[in-house]
């Protein structure tokens, strides 16, 4: 039986716990009661936790057994959606007809009203400049787009997953200018304003239709690709969200130009995570290039965005995993350490140098393990160097903490751990238990 009790507020109360209406107080026990609640995570009053309730009469009148029946309806929903992803040069550019052409498919489109956001960090790289090229799109694309209501800038980086600030402006924005689900979110910026306010468009109307203009190389080579919306709570990432496909994401070179070296860099770990798990020419194309792609060598930087975007895509699209069911979950490979040590941080590495040391940390575990050969460890160690990523930091030496990142992970996906590790270049595969001392020793060496 259950050892929670939730039914209408007109029945009897009893000697102690809540006044709350629609919540039945408890006959016995307390909060303090139950392993899996603490007082401090848990502010409000406890529903009933301990003695199972007892009613002065049934709750539910007791049927005979031949009323016992149940009809059975299942059925599969089959969901089919179009995913459109473009890659191009200067999208606000008036000849170019990129963005024409990703809202072509609507017929009604001259209809339509969009709203705009833009992460700050990409408006103040620009002093602007992209708020008016975008308005000159729009205004020159006529009846070919969607009418373009408001542009409004979003705080950039982390901060924008910190609360429900950001999807909130969104639903009033929604609610203001009237966007119906046939309408749109435009928004431009990294993975992290992506997630916060393609939250905000899944949730309004229950999902309006949310195009993405990604502004950093991770958002551009990973984030944007996905059909994952989300934002942080309780230190945790991701803790919030819905799983949504984007009407259409493109993909602008240009805009990358104004990131400072670091945001550049950071995104090529994700490139390297997916090399590593799926396309060994990639990785030697990454090792070869990665000198130049650190010093933002666009002939081969741009292409190595481009490769990675389309195996992330294509593991999503062709994976027949879309929304995350399985325990499996290659694309975050390095991952489980890489969010602890965000949160660890309060979120003070970016994502993506959290990936590449989660990727130096699960890949020297594999070869403490004996799976990884020692030459290919340190080829990996080289790339990532090379590529101009973080090979060390000091909160590695916390393991308890970094080891409590592979439970959060574990409720994340739900079920059993699962946890890709490596056998070489390309040969990633599941495990279902870390051993907590080769962690330990992996850990020590990076921190
Ligand atoms: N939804 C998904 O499937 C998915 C996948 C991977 C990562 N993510 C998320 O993406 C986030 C990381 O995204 P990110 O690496 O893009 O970093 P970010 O969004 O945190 O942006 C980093 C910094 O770059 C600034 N910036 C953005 N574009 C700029 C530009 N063109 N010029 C100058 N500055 C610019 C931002 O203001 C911010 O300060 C994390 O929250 C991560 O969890 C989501
Ligand atoms: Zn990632």
């Amino acid at each position: 039986m259950s050892r929670w009790h939730v039914g209408p507020a007109a029945k009897p109360p009893t000697q102690q716990g809540s006044n709350r209406p629609g919540i039945l107080p408890c006959q016995g026990g307390s909060l303090s009661d139950s392993p899996k609640v603490r007082a401090n995570d848990y502010p409000f009053d406890p529903i009933c936790v301990g003695q199972p309730q007892t009613f002065p009469e049934p709750f539910v009148q007791r049927a005979d057994s031949s009323q016992l029946q149940t009809t059975n309806l299942d059925s599969e929903v089959r969901l089919g959606f179009a995913h459109r992803v473009r890659f191009t040069r200067d999208a606000f550019d008036l000849a170019n007809p990129a963005l024409r052409d990703v809202f072509g498919g609507d017929s009604d489109i001259a209809t339509r009203r969009a709203v705009a956001f833009i992460d700050s960090g990409l408006l103040q790289a620009t002093e602007g400049e992209i708020a008016n090229r975008l308005r000159a799109a729009f205004t020159a694309g006529g009846r070919s787009l969607p009418q373009l209501v408001e542009i409004v800038a979003i705080p950039g980086g982390e901060t924008a997953k910190e609360s429900h600030e950001i999807p909130d402006i969104v639903l009033q924005l929604v609610n203001h200018h009237k966007i119906c689900r046939k309408s749109f979110v435009i928004a431009i910026g990294g993975g992290a304003m992506l997630d916060a306010v393609g939250y905000g468009a899944a949730i309004s109307h229950r999902g309006v239709r949310l195009v993405r203009m990604p502004s950093t190389v991770l958002a551009q080579d990973d984030a944007a690709m996905g059909v994952k919306n989300g934002i942080n709570r309780f230190g945790k990432k991701n803790f919030v969200g819905a799983f949504a496909v984007p009407y259409a994401v493109l993909c602008d070179e240009v805009l990358l130009e104004t990131l400072p070296d670091a945001v550049y860099r950071a995104g090529f770990s994700e490139a390297v995570k997916i090399a590593l798990l799926k396309d060994p020419a990639f990785f030697e194309r990454l090792e070869r290039d990665a000198a130049r792609i650190a010093s933002r060598d666009g002939a081969v930087a741009n292409p190595a965005i481009r490769r990675s975007a389309e195996l992330h895509l294509r593991h999503i699209i062709d994976g027949g995993d879309p929304f995350e069911a399985n325990e499996a979950r290659p694309l975050d490979f390095g991952h489980w350490a890489a969010h602890r040590l965000e949160s660890m941080s309060a979120f003070s590495i970016s994502h993506g140098d959290a990936v590449g040391l989660g990727l130096l940390l699960d890949c020297r575990y594999s070869n403490l393990k004996g799976w990884l050969s020692d030459a290919d460890f340190a080829r990996i160690r080289a790339v990532i160097a090379a590529l101009g990523l973080p090979m060390r930091h000091a909160l590695f030496a916390d393991h308890a903490a970094l080891l409590a990142g592979a439970d959060e992970f574990r409720e994340h996906l739900g079920g059993k751990l699962t946890v890709t590790m490596l056998r070489g270049v390309g040969h990633g595969f599941e495990v279902h238990e870390l051993d907590h001392a080769l962690v330990r020793q992996a850990a020590v060496e990076l921190s």
